[in-house]
Formats: C-alpha cells, sequence, structure tokens
C-alpha cells in the first residue's frame, strides 16, 4: 500500500532523510516511487521500481532543499509507470503533492477539468488534487484556503501532502480516512503514514483526526477542523525504540517477529488490568459478533469458540467485508467486537461505522492513534510492538492473547489465567525446533498444493497455517475443518500431497486422528502437529513437529501456530521469495 513522508528541516537537506524515511516504509509493498522538494524551485525525482533501481538511476538523494515530500505507490488507478508515480503536479508544474488513499469520483472532476482547459499527465485519481488547488487558486484563495476548497469536492480517503513553488517554507496536508501522523523534532518538523518512517528521527508524534488540515513551517505546526479553528493536540511519545523497526540482525523482519513472539505475549498479559476495567461496560451484553479480516478473523475464530465455551455468550462471526451484507440484527445488547492490528483496514472500519450506534463496539488494536481507536466505543491494545513483515505473526499471537484475557475477565475463570501465563515458555521451545523445521522445508518447496486440518480450536490454526502458506510462497493452500474432508476436498488428496494436521491432545483428538488415517490412505504426505507424547500421531506423520504435552486444547491456537509461520518462512527462503514483501500484498489494506 502506498506511503508517504514529508519534512520540514532545520539545518539539513530534506532528500537524504526522506529516502532514508521512504527505505522504512517499503515493507508495506510498493511498485513506484518519488520525492519533490522546495527550494528556491520545485524540484521532482520519481520513477517506476524498487528504490534502489530508481536511487541508481535518478540519484533521489541529491535534490536541494530543507523542505520535501516523499513516495511510495502501490498502484490502484493506472500502471506502474513513470507518469503515474508520485508527486502529482497542477499544470504549471507549481503544487506538488503526495496522496495515500482512493479518490472516489476523481473521474468526473477530471472530465469537468479537463473541459476546463487543465492538462492532467497522468491516469491515477491523485492528480485531480492537484489540479482541484490550482483552480481553487486561481479563483483567488490562498494556499491553505485552496487545499480546504479542494478537499471540500473531493470524495473518497486520502492522506495528503502538499508544497507549493510560492510558498517554499510550508507543507500543507489533510487526512481523511487514511492513516496520517504528525512528527515533532527538536527543530525538525515530519509527517508520515506510518511511525516506523520516521522513528529514527523523533519519537514525539501527533495523532491527526479526519478532516484535519495542517500547515507545516519551520517554525511550528498549526492543525485546524475543518471549518478552519485552530485545534490544541497532544504530543504523544512513542516508546518503541527505532531498533524495533530494524531487523536487529535476522534475515528478515519476519522471522524476527516470530521469535518476538513470546514478549508480545508477556507484554499483551500485562494489559489484565486495563481489560478488568473495560470489563465493567459489559454487564448488559448478552450476545458478542467478532468482525475482522484475514489473520486478525483467524483470530475472530478463535474468539467464537472460545466465548462460547468459557462465557457461554452466542457469539456470531462476520468477516468485514461481508458485514454490510449481514449487519441488520444488531441490537444494543451486542457487544461488537473488531479485531484489527493496524486499526486502519478499510473493510473493518467501513463494518465499524455500521455498528456504531446500534450496539456497543470494541476495538482489538496493536497502532496507538489508528482510526479504529478513536472510533470504537471502547479499546483494547495489543502490545506486539511494530511489525513491519507483510504477514502477521506476533499481531496475531497479542491479537489471540486479548481475546483470552476478555474471555477469562468475562468469564472470572482465573484458571485459564494461568495457563496463558506458560504460553511464552511454550512458544520458546517451539522456536528451539526452528533447524528442524527449516531441514524439512526444501522438500515441500515445490509442492502445487497443501492442506492443513484441525477441529475445534484447531481449525482456525489451519486456516491460518493456509493463508500464511499462501501468502509468502504462493504454493496454493487450503485450510479445512477436518471433518469438512469427507463432504469434497478428500476428492483432491492424491499422492504425495502434503496435509498439515493439527491435532494437539484433547477433545478433537481421536475424530482427526480419523482424517489423518482418511488422508493417508490416499497417499497424502502427513505433517502432524500434535504432542510430542503423541506416539500414534507420530506413526502416522511423515514429519511430526512435536510439542509441549501440557499445552491443553484451549489454549493450543497460541502455541500451535508458531511451527506453521515457521514452516512456511522456511518454504518462502527456500523458493527465493522475500517474506517481508509478497507479492500483491500490503500491510495496510485501506481500500474497500
Ligand atoms: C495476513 C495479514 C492480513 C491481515 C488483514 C487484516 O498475514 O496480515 O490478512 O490480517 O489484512 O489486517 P488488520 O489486522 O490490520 O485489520
Amino acid at each position: 500500500m502506498c506511503g508517504i513522508v514529508g519534512c520540514i528541516l532545520k539545518d539539513k537537506k530534506a532528500a537524504p532523510i526522506l529516502l532514508d524515511c521512504v527505505r522504512r516504509l517499503e515493507y508495506r509493498g510498493y511498485d513506484s516511487v518519488g520525492i519533490a522538494t522546495s527550494s528556491s524551485s520545485i524540484n521532482i525525482k520519481k520513477d517506476s521500481g524498487k528504490i534502489d533501481e530508481v536511487h541508481e538511476k535518478l540519484q533521489l538523494d541529491e535534490l536541494p532543499g530543507k523542505v520535501g515530500i516523499a513516495h511510495v505507490r502501490w498502484a490502484t488507478h493506472g500502471l506502474p509507470t513513470r507518469e503515474n508515480a508520485h508527486p502529482h503536479t497542477d499544470c504549471d508544474n507549481k503544487i506538488v503533492l503526495v496522496h495515500n488513499g482512493i479518490i472516489e469520483n476523481y473521474q468526473e472532476l477530471k472530465d469537468q477539468l479537463q473541459e476546463e482547459g487543465h492538462h492532467f499527465r497522468s491516469d491515477t485519481d491523485t492528480e485531480v488534487i492537484a489540479h482541484l488547488v490550482e483552480k481553487q487558486m486561481d479563483g483567488g484563495n490562498d494556499f491553505e484556503e485552496a487545499v480546504r476548497g479542494a478537499t471540500q469536492k473531493i470524495k473518497g480517503s486520502y492522506a495528503l501532502a502538499i508544497i507549493h513553488a510560492d510558498y517554499p517554507d510550508t507543507i500543507i496536508g489533510v487526512r481523511k480516512e487514511s492513516p496520517l501522523i504528525l512528527g515533532v523534532g527538536d527543530d525538525d518538523y515530519f509527517l508520515a503514514s506510518d511511525v516506523p518512517a520516521i522513528l529514527e528521527e523523533t519519537n514525539r508524534v501527533i495523532y491527526l483526526d479526519d478532516d484535519d488540515i495542517f500547515i507545516i513551517r519551520s517554525d511550528g505546526i498549526i492543525i485546524k477542523d475543518v471549518n478552519g479553528h485552530i485545534k490544541e493536540k497532544n504530543i504523544d511519545v512513542i516508546n518503541w525504540g527505532p531498533e524495533m523497526a530494524q531487523k536487529g540482525g535476522y534475515d528478515h523482519f519476519m522471522i524476527k517477529e516470530i521469535h518476538e513472539q513470546p514478549e508480545a505475549v508477556r507484554n499483551t498479559l500485562s494489559e489484565l488490568d486495563e481489560i478488568e476495567k473495560t470489563v465493567k461496560n459489559f454487564s448488559k451484553i448478552n450476545r458478542l459478533c467478532f468482525v475482522a479480516c484475514g489473520t486478525s478473523y483467524h483470530a475472530a475464530m478463535v474468539g467464537k469458540y472460545l466465548f462460547e465455551e468459557l462465557v457461554g455468550l452466542p457469539v456470531d462471526l462476520a468477516l468485514a467485508s461481508e458485514f454490510e451484507f449481514s449487519a441488520g440484527a444488531l441490537r444494543p445488547d451486542t457487544l461488537v467486537i473488531f479485531i484489527t492490528q493496524s486499526g486502519e483496514t478499510a473493510d473493518t472500519m467501513k463494518a465499524m461505522e455500521l455498528a456504531k450506534g446500534k450496539s456497543e463496539t470494541l476495538a482489538i488494536v496493536n497502532v496507538m492513534g489508528s482510526r479504529a481507536t478513536r472510533e470504537a466505543d471502547h479499546v483494547i491494545y495489543t502490545r506486539a510492538g511494530p511489525e513491519i513483515g507483510v504477514a502477521a505473526t506476533k499481531t496475531y499471537v497479542s491479537q489471540l492473547t486479548c481475546i483470552y484475557l476478555l474471555a477469562a475477565c468475562m468469564a472470572r475463570d482465573n484458571a485459564i489465567l494461568d495457563e496463558l501465563g506458560k504460553v511464552p515458555d511454550y512458544m520458546t521451545t517451539v522456536l528451539e525446533q526452528e533447524d528442524f523445521i527449516k531441514e524439512i522445508s526444501p522438500q515441500y518447496r515445490d509442492a502445487q498444493d497443501f492442506f492443513f486440518i484441525g477441529r475445534g480450536f484447531s481449525y482456525p490454526t489451519a486456516m491460518e497455517g493456509a493463508l500464511k502458506l499462501k501468502e509468502i510462497t504462493y504454493i496454493h493452500g487450503e485450510g479445512y475443518a477436518a471433518g469438512e474432508l469427507k463432504h469434497g476436498p478428500l476428492a483432491l488428496i492424491s499422492e504425495g500431497v502434503p496435509v498439515v494436521a493439527v491435532v494437539p491432545p484433547g477433545k478433537s483428538h481421536d475424530r482427526t486422528m480419523g482424517n489423518v488415517k482418511e488422508v493417508k490412505a490416499r497417499g497424502a504426505r502427513v505433517i502432524g502437529l500434535g504432542s510430542q507424547m503423541d506416539t500414534n500421531l507420530r506413526s502416522e506423520s511423515h514429519d511430526m513437529m512435536g510439542l509441549d504435552d501440557a499445552i491443553s486444547e484451549l489454549i493450543s491456537p497460541l502455541v500451535y501456530v508458531v511451527p506453521l509461520q515457521l514452516l512456511a518462512y522456511y518454504i518462502s527462503v527456500e523458493r527465493g521469495i522475500n517474506p517481508d514483501q509478497p507479492k500483491n500484498l500490503a500491510k495496510c489494506v485501506t481500500v474497500v
């Protein structure tokens, strides 16, 4: 997904800093890069390609000036070409901007502007904004009034940063439904779509609300509301160190983040008091509904099993992108729980809008200050720290930890808290088996299809194992409730097809073992995931990942996912793929 940054620096050139900042946004996935600075004139360098390629060709850091904006683009409107790369400009190349988000009514605006004589150079939706600002200024407005006027014409989501040749000391921007924060250094000012981009420069940030317009000059930042009234905003201090957004000796962020999971769970467990306070608001709740996308949806699936078993409340489950088609039954005694690590996923936010006012809303979020944290009635934070790899790992187990804590508080069940306390150690013993998983991964490098099966609490784990595999290895992977195999998917099992069976000791064990035998009889290559004491599973498995026998079925989703993350990671590396930046995927999906 696109990323934007900008800065006004006191003593240093902006371009080298902007280049460093956009490099830290690479993890979001992108296909083009561009930088514009403002000095005695406007200077722009941009092209399609990876940052290193474009930098080698254009020397992106060799632009004069202490004021600048930069962008990494993930193509939506128009191919990844130089013309479509940001920054975009007005007819006279005086107004220059970068944009994240989508302008929904861009075509009608573009038609009208073209009729009025504006000359467009790209196929993007973004370029209309530059021409709208130009039109407003031609009508006599100053820069700030023109930006406000232009944003009143556009529909959609946007995080915008704009510079102007006649205002060489100024960056003006707006945020609506797309992430954007401001950074405050000693004498330097920043903007970014994501905290890690500027964490090396400052850890003091201002979170913006929708429709806020900001004006950055070398002497400070002014933030105004939609009507032009100045807003007082707090400066928050981020307690992540810059090293948390670096690889720290690991080959990839993903493997570093897999290893950070015991600590992420430990940190999230310390949220118990906050969660207990939040739960006091839910005494009138009779029904729950979990809403999320992707990996977060798998955490929601675990939530359904857990709350039904521990709390005894009926629980609905909805993919956020489907919620608008099934949100009719929302009632005041329902708590809708939105799970989103980024707090910005457009589908999830749209679902939250639908639920607000009809039911109580709770967001479980990793990113402070994100949209979900401002819009939900209640918020619980996961304490995973920054997650840079596109594939969610430590944020997933942190979400699960929050869900278990929430269920334990609502059920007043202390036994589960004792078990949760052991999870970091269980995870550490799994991580000690990393070499074994690395050793077996080459045999699966050329697999065409993979199946993951599990029942009950292991069904979401099977789904998550399959999602991790397809995301970062590009191998087709399907997660199934093991009992469903005989209703169709068994037809797909043939000689040598890998089937990962998630079979912790417990209620589902014997039934899933029956399914393991079924697939083995049809030639499947079984990768067993169960207790290290499970001799039955071991004898049926071609490869067996044995976990601590004390891990109960109820708690197993938190630990059993770890070997599946490792398996996907090592197969990805075997296939020569960069697991941190899988093709076609973005860390934060801000389009519906
Ligand atoms: C998978 C992954 C995605 C996200 C999904 C929701 O590894 O990361 O499936 O889980 O896009 O994102 P959030 O949790 O930010 O709402």
